[in-house]
C-alpha cells in the first residue's frame, strides 16, 4: 500500500481524557468529564477517567509498542486543564513538561506526533463560567492555543484544532448526554458558533506560532441514509445529513452554515456577531474525518426539531460493535464520495476509524480479534476504493492504540488494538488486529 501511494500517513489515534488518567497528579485542574462522571447515571458502568490506562505515566510502555508494530504516526491531544488548571491565566509548568517528555520520547522513537488541542476535557473552571457559551471561549482557548503552540511547536508539526465539534457539542449541550450535560436548541447553537469561531481562530494562531506548520480539525462524518424511499424519510434523512455531516465543515471551508432544511438551528443567528462570516473559514491544510458507521433515518414526529430517528442496526438485522453501531464497510466509501460535493475541500486524512468488540484473551494469552481484523480490513479497502475514483485522502489513523475510557459508557467498549487488563494492574497485551495493522501499513 505505502508504495502505491508514498507519503501516505499511517497511524493510530488516541486521546488524552480517555487513557492520560493522573486527573489531579501534579497540579492538573479538573476537566468537565472528571465533574461529569461524578454524577448519578452518566457513565454507563459508573466507572470515572481518574485512571484511565494511565497513560501519564506508561507512555514510555505504549510508545514501545508503536516503535515494536513500527506505527509511524501518533496521535494524542492535549488536556488544556492539565496545562491550564483553571482555564485561563496561570500555566502549570509540571502538565507542560509532560508534554514535552511524550514530544520528545516520540521522536527518539522515530515515530511523528500528531497533536489534537481538543478533544472535549474543556477545564471545569471554564465550564463555571459559561463554557462553551461563552463568547469570551474564543480569548480562553486562544491563549491556551498560543502557550502549547510556543511550547511544543518546535517538535510537533502536525496539528488538529477541535476534535470533531458536532459530537461535543451536540451530545454536550444538545442532548446532555457528554459533559456538561446541557440540553436544549439555544445552548446547542451558542456553544456550536463558539466551536465553529475556535477552529478557525485556533487555526490561525497554530500557524503563526508554527513554522512550517500543517494545519488541520477533525469532524465526524457518517453515511446517512433514508429507511424507503418515501419523500418523508427521504426528508428526514436529508436533516440529518446537514446536520450530523456538513454543519462544521461548511462554514471551516468558507461556506455558509447548512440551514436550508434544519430551520430550527436559525436561532444561531441571534449569536453572530457582525464580522463573523468571514471569521469562520479555518484555510485548513487537511480535514480530518472520523468515520464508523452508517445511520439509517426514519421520519418521525415524536422527536422535537429535527423530526427524525434513528433505525438500529439491529432492528436491520445488520452485524453491530459493543457500541450497537452497524458494522456497514461501505460507509467510509460513501462518506468519502459524499465529501466531493464541498467546493474548495482541502485533503483529508482519516484520522479515526474502528471498533469495539468485546475481546476475550485465550488460554495461551493470545486476543484473536477477527472482527476488528475484518472491520478494519474492509474499512481501509473501501477508502482505497473511493482514492481511486478520485478523492484526495492522505492518511488513515485507526482508532484505538489501547482499550481506554469510553467516554458516556466507560471502559466497556473496547476499540484497541492493545487490550487493557483493567482488573490486572492495566496489563497492556497486543492484540491479533495490532499485528494485522501492523503487516498491512508496512513498506
Ligand atoms: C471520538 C473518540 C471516541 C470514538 C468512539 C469519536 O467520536 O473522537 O474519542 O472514543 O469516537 O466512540
Amino acid at each position: 500500500m505505502s508504495t502505491e501511494n508514498p507519503g501516505f500517513k499511517w497511524g493510530v489515534s488516541t486521546a488524552a481524557l480517555q487513557t492520560e488518567g493522573a486527573f489531579d497528579k501534579d497540579g492538573k485542574g479538573l476537566s468537565v468529564w472528571d465533574e461529569f462522571a461524578k454524577r448519578k447515571r452518566k457513565i454507563g458502568d459508573k466507572s470515572n477517567p481518574s485512571v484511565a490506562t494511565d497513560f501519564y505515566n506508561r507512555y514510555p510502555e505504549d510508545i514501545a509498542i508503536l516503535n515494536q508494530l513500527k506505527i509511524p504516526n501518533f496521535r494524542f491531544s492535549v488536556s488544556w486543564p492539565r496545562v491550564i488548571p483553571m482555564g485561563t491565566g496561570q500555566s502549570n509548568e509540571k502538565g507542560l513538561d509532560f508534554y514535552d517528555r511524550l514530544t520528545d520520547h516520540l521522536l527518539e522513537n522515530n515515530i511523528v506526533p500528531w497533536t489534537t488541542l481538543y478533544h472535549w476535557d474543556l477545564p471545569h473552571e471554564l465550564q463555571k463560567r459559561g463554557g462553551w457559551f461563552n463568547r469570551d471561549i474564543l480569548n480562553w482557548f486562544g491563549e491556551y492555543v498560543h502557550l502549547v503552540t510556543n511550547r511544543l511547536g518546535d517538535r510537533i508539526k502536525n496539528w488538529m484544532v477541535l476534535n470533531e465539534p458536532m459530537a461535543f457539542t451536540g451530545a454536550g449541550y444538545l442532548l446532555g448526554v457528554h459533559a456538561p450535560g446541557e440540553r436544549g436548541i439555544g445552548s446547542f447553537v451558542s456553544a456550536a458558533h463558539h466551536a465553529a469561531l475556535a477552529t478557525a481562530a485556533g487555526a490561525s494562531i497554530i500557524r503563526s506560532n508554527v513554522a512550517n506548520a500543517y494545519v488541520g480539525s477533525t469532524f465526524s462524518q457518517s453515511w446517512v441514509e433514508p429507511h424507503s424511499s418515501g419523500i418523508k424519510d427521504q426528508q428526514a434523512a436529508q436533516r440529518v445529513h446537514d446536520m450530523l455531516n456538513l454543519f462544521f465543515i461548511l462554514p471551516a471551508t468558507g461556506h455558509p452554515y447548512p440551514l436550508k432544511h434544519l430551520k430550527f438551528l436559525n436561532k444561531i443567528e441571534k449569536f453572530i456577531k457582525p464580522g463573523d462570516e468571514s471569521k469562520l473559514n479555518a484555510n485548513l491544510d487537511f480535514v480530518g474525518v472520523q468515520t464508523y458507521t452508517r445511520e439509517v433515518i426514519k421520519y418521525s414526529w415524536t422527536v422535537p426539531f429535527i423530526k427524525a430517528s434513528m433505525v438500529s442496526a439491529i432492528k436491520r438485522k445488520q452485524p453491530y460493535t459493543q457500541m450497537g453501531w452497524e458494522v456497514c464497510p461501505e460507509s467510509i466509501y460513501h462518506v468519502l464520495k459524499n465529501l466531493q460535493s464541498v467546493p474548495g475541500l482541502p485533503p483529508i486524512i482519516i484520522t479515526e476509524n474502528g471498533a469495539a468488540f468485546a475481546d476475550e484473551i485465550n488460554n495461551d494469552g493470545i486476543i484473536n480479534d477477527t472482527e476488528r481484523i475484518a472491520y478494519l480490513d474492509n474499512h481501509i479497502q473501501q477508502m482505497q476504493r473511493a482514492m481511486k475514483e478520485g478523492v484526495d485522502v492522505r492518511g488513515y489513523f485507526a482508532w484505538s492504540l489501547t482499550d481506554n475510557f469510553e467516554w458516556a459508557e466507560g471502559y466497556r467498549p473496547r476499540f484497541g488494538l492493545v487490550h487493557i487488563d483493567y482488573e490486572n494492574n492495566l496489563k497492556r497485551t497486543i492484540k491479533e488486529s495490532a499485528k494485522w495493522y501492523a503487516g498491512r501499513i508496512k513498506d
